[in-house]
């Protein structure tokens, strides 16, 4: 495995493997890895023959107070672990690699980024549509693996590599959870053992959902409550939004049934926000 810091050593690699016939997969990460990401890069390794995993704390994709500076970052642990999962690179550049200073063009993400995680981060998607369009730029992917632990940002880039022509099939992949249902998340770090406990509360409500729905309830507004009223009682946890919507344009649904449904929620336990979503019935 190399690990390499510019974006001419990426293109070399990736050509030569390309000239040998190689079906090329894309990881992007901002890294201090769990078993979600290693999950994304296993999906990569059983579906291409050359991977390449990114490692890069976006900086665009912070807003100012957010949390870009105290980010978690490992690249020792990440590499071992990434040699260990039979990656071929680790690309790991600077903000000032991957940025000229004088940088001015981005991708505007659409009326898609501007809902759901949108509302509360509204320039997050351009950030993140910018770096994943120079990534794919840089490494020319056949495939690229996204989690469906960030649902809207695999909506949303699924959409752009769509809307621009971008030669790259992007893949979603199932989310990854701890034993107790927590989604996995670089973020959940942050959480101290009591708001660790609390931070349950997201997957709980998704599961509260899930369980009206199949049980034969299709008011999307109910299903909905039932989320806020599973969050309101828990002390540590402050609701962002609780909704159902269609999982493939993300518009809010009044019923569930007709069309693949997603429930998503976001909330703050202490000063740590985090997301988690679930399919429902007929979704
Ligand atoms: P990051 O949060 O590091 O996540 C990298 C990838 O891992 C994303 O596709 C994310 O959805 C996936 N992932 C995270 N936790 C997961 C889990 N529990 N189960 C399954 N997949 C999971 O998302 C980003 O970085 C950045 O926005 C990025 C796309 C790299 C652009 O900077």
């Amino acid at each position: 495995m190399e690990l390499l810091g510019s974006k001419d050593e990426v293109r070399q690699a990736v050509s030569a493997a390309r000239r040998e016939g190689k079906r090329i997969a894309l990881v992007p990460t901002m890294g201090a890895l769990h078993e979600g990401h290693l999950s994304l890069v296993r999906a990569a390794c059983g579906r291409a023959d050359y991977v390449i995993v990114s490692i890069f704390v976006n900086p665009t994709q912070f807003a100012p107070d957010e949390d870009f500076e105290s980010y978690p970052r490992d690249l020792d642990g990440d590499s071992a672990v990434l040699r260990a999962e039979g990656a071929d690179i680790v690309f790991t550049p600077t903000p000032a690699v991957m940025y000229a200073a004088d940088a001015q063009v981005t991708v505007d993400p659409g009326p898609l980024a501007s809902v759901l995680e949108g509302e509360t981060r509204p320039t997050h998607f351009r950030g993140v549509c910018t770096v994943v369009a120079k990534l794919f730029s840089i490494a020319q992917p056949d495939l690229a693996f996204f989690g469906e632990k960030d649902f809207q940002q695999l909506a949303v880039v699924k959409r752009m590599a769509r809307d621009l022509d971008l030669p790259v099939r992007v893949v979603g992949c199932p989310i990854v959870r701890e034993a107790d249902g927590l989604a996995m998340s670089s973020r959940n770090a942050y959480l101290s053992a009591q708001e660790r406990a609390a931070a349950t509360v997201l997957y709980r409500s998704l599961r509260t959902a899930e369980t009206l729905a199949l049980d034969g309830e299709r008011d999307a507004a109910l299903l909905a409550d039932a989320m806020e009223e599973c969050i309101a009682a828990e002390p540590l946890a402050v609701l962002d939004y609780a909704l159902v919507v269609d999982a493939a344009t993300l518009d809010p649904l009044d019923a569930v049934g007709d069309v693949p449904a997603r429930a998503l929620v976001a909330a703050r336990i202490g000063a740590t926000r985090l997301i988690d979503n679930i399919a429902l019935a007929g979704g």
